[in-house]
């Protein structure tokens, strides 16, 4: 299967990509949205990440804002330059002329059947892409969504996790689709923290590299304000955990297919993540939710990134 990764980089989505890109998933493009930080900033991440890897997987840039909801960003858990505020070479790399919505659709084109698309920032790229070119969803093979929340436990609003509540008209589009959705949601990962005592088992020398440090680095701050907001160490990598998925499918521990849909209205509402656990709504099931994950094995999976 080839992939897209769509990405608001971001500490936790340069966690996935770097562990994506490492360990040689097929990745055909890199599309960046506005979310973390406005896109001309998410943009440069994804660059800076790009020149990291020495990579030559092309980057674009997608949309700069949501489809109604007015700019939301994150730069108070992912620092002013939305990757951890530490130091950085000259950028070399430059982005395609291509917008991302446009990759999307001709990536599907390309690959027909065999294209998934890791998707870890506010879905206003895919939406958009969905949008202009309905038979998309006929030729995108599975969807992996880092969004969302399994019990309405929000991180942005009451309800709300960042993602979707920063662009809840993407996600009921994304949610709609009849694409394969498996989704990882926000509680997921706050109950599954990668530690640095994990990273570290096997040996701290095999970390003495670039890659490995600069990761090291760009988490410190997302460490310390995990560990002051949850009360125990480790980070809060919610991307990682859904690249992870796609990586290593034992990962997962439990899962639920179920009926999602996203809530665009009401005042609490917005960016609900509704889902018919019970199976009252006679709706068949279009999300595969994730429960459990396995963060042994994740650690394990961005250990091997880190000193590949
Ligand atoms: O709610 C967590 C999500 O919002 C993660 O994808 C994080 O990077 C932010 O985009
Ligand atoms: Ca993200």
């Amino acid at each position: 299967m080839r992939w897209i990764i769509d990405a608001d980089p971001g500490v936790d989505d340069a966690a996935a990509i770097i562990t994506c890109l490492q360990l040689g998933l097929d990745v055909v493009g890199i599309g960046v949205v506005h979310g973390n930080s406005p896109l001309q900033d998410t943009l440069r991440n994804a660059l800076r990440l790009k020149d990291l890897l020495q990579s030559e997987v092309p980057v674009y840039a997608g949309c700069s804002r949501a489809i109604l909801e007015p700019q939301l960003n994150a730069t108070e858990v992912h620092g002013q330059d939305g990757l951890g505020d530490v130091r950085w070479p000259a950028i070399k790399s430059r982005q395609e002329l291509t917008h991302a919505v446009d990759m999307i659709i001709a990536e599907s084109l390309q690959h027909p059947g065999n294209l998934g698309i890791l998707a870890v920032g506010p879905l206003t790229n895919l939406a958009v892409a969905l949008i202009k070119d309905p038979s998309l969803s006929q030729r995108v093979s599975r969807l992996v969504i880092m969004g969302g929340t399994s019990g309405a436990k929000g991180n942005t609003t009451i309800v709300g996790e960042f993602n979707f509540a920063a662009d809840p008209e993407a996600a009921a589009v994304v949610l709609g689709s009849g694409i394969p959705i498996t989704l990882m949601p926000w509680e997921t990962c706050l109950h599954n923290l990668i530690t640095l005592e994990q990273l570290e088992q096997g040996g701290r020398e095999a970390l003495q590299n670039p890659v490995a440090q600069q990761f090291l680095q760009i988490t410190a701050e997302l460490q310390r304000r995990t560990e002051s907001y949850i009360g125990s160490p480790g980070f809060l990598l919610c991307d990682l955990l859904a690249a992870a998925i796609i990586l290593d499918p034992l990962v997962i521990e439990e899962q639920r297919d179920v009926f999602a849909a996203v809530e665009t209205a009401g005042t609490f509402g917005r960016g609900l993540t509704a889902i018919d656990y019970a199976g009252v709504s006679g709706r068949a099931p279009n999300v595969s939710i994730v429960l459990k994950v396995n963060t042994d094995r994740v650690a394990a999976l961005l250990r091997q990134a880190l000193i590949a």
